[in-house]
């Protein structure tokens, strides 16, 4: 049985064929909307969600399945104590498929050696969300042609925002991808990213503080949020929330073809007046989400 717990779980021909199927999906999803009749998706979130569960719910239904599950902890079993691999063995007798996020990193990895069904990993902790990376890595291929020969900028909390490290992990397979990592010193990304995966692989990167200095050499933007939830110290969060603020006067600076991605939510890091700019991808790559999952879920079930 398959599972997706790490962007590294699929190979790069695996991963483009995921992506040529999510192109094919995006350009005429009525013609995917029988390929799940009858089969069950399962959410089991037990950490907040918008995008990454409607999405999921959006692709099943949009391929004729169905949806159940939970979208907070409280309202599981988990309240009570019950265990993730317990709870994976009951949900393997409801659905055919789940989409597990969780604030403990592996948790889904443990779900999994558990499983009876394929088990997806929509975020565990500050560690990985290998969905987001298969949605981002869409969008800039639709947005550019190609997964090779760009400057990407990180931009935010590179230490917790896991989005950042399943992201890194994946473009370092692709040709030519050179990484800058803009973000303050208490939050640049862990030392395995930086040393096992960057140096460990001779990829070409810096770290930098200031994102006025880079912006004219970047060809896509990826700007993160300050995950508030990772903060041990409300103090630290504050001080932090607003080191980096997107607007007009910093598009201005660069390339006419540099696109701003996010993972979203947004919370300050990009200004409103920038939603207008044609540049702004992160509304698009939402949408681009639906179908990379949908394009997930036939592949995971055998169905595509
Ligand atoms: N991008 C993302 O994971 O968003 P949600 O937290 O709303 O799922």
């Amino acid at each position: 049985m398959k599972h997706l717990l790490s962007p590294l779980d699929m190979n790069v021909d695996e991963l483009e064929n995921l992506l040529d199927l999510a192109k094919d999906i995006s350009l005429d999803p009525k013609k995917y909307s029988h390929y799940c009749d009858g089969k069950k998706l399962a959410t089991l979130f037990y950490e907040p969600s918008t995008r990454t569960r409607l999405s999921f719910e959006a692709a099943m239904l949009n391929l004729g399945g169905s949806v159940l599950g939970f979208s907070s902890a409280d309202s599981s079993s988990a309240a009570k104590g019950e265990s993730v691999s317990d709870t994976i063995r009951v949900i393997s007798c409801y659905a055919d498929i789940c989409a597990m996020r969780h604030p403990k990193e592996g948790a889904p990895m443990v779900a999994a050696s558990k499983s009876g069904i394929p088990v997806i990993n929509a975020g565990d902790g500050g560690h990985q969300h290998p969905t987001q990376t298969l949605t981002d890595l869409m969008t800039i291929r639709e947005l550019k042609g190609s997964l090779d020969n760009f400057t990407i900028g990180l931009c935010g909390d590179l230490k917790f925002g896991r989005t950042v490290h399943s992201l890194i992990n994946s473009l370092i397979r692709y040709k030519n991808v050179k990484f800058i990592l803009i973000s303050p010193k208490e939050l640049r990304v862990p030392d395995y990213i930086r040393d096992d995966v960057l140096k460990g692989n001779n990829i070409e990167f810096e770290e930098v503080e200031k994102l006025e200095d880079v912006m004219p050499q970047l060809d896509i933007l990826y700007m993160t949020r300050v995950q508030k939830e990772r903060f041990f110290s409300e103090d630290e969060y504050v001080r932090m929330k607003n080191f980096y603020i997107l607007d007009k006067s910093k598009m201005e600076m660069a390339k006419p073809d540099m696109y701003v991605l996010h993972p979203l939510p947004r919370v300050n890091e990009i200004s409103v007046e920038v939603d207008d700019d044609p540049r702004a991808a992160y509304f698009k790559q939402a949408q681009y989400g639906v179908y990379v999952r949908m394009a997930l879920i036939l592949t995971l079930l055998g169905l595509n």
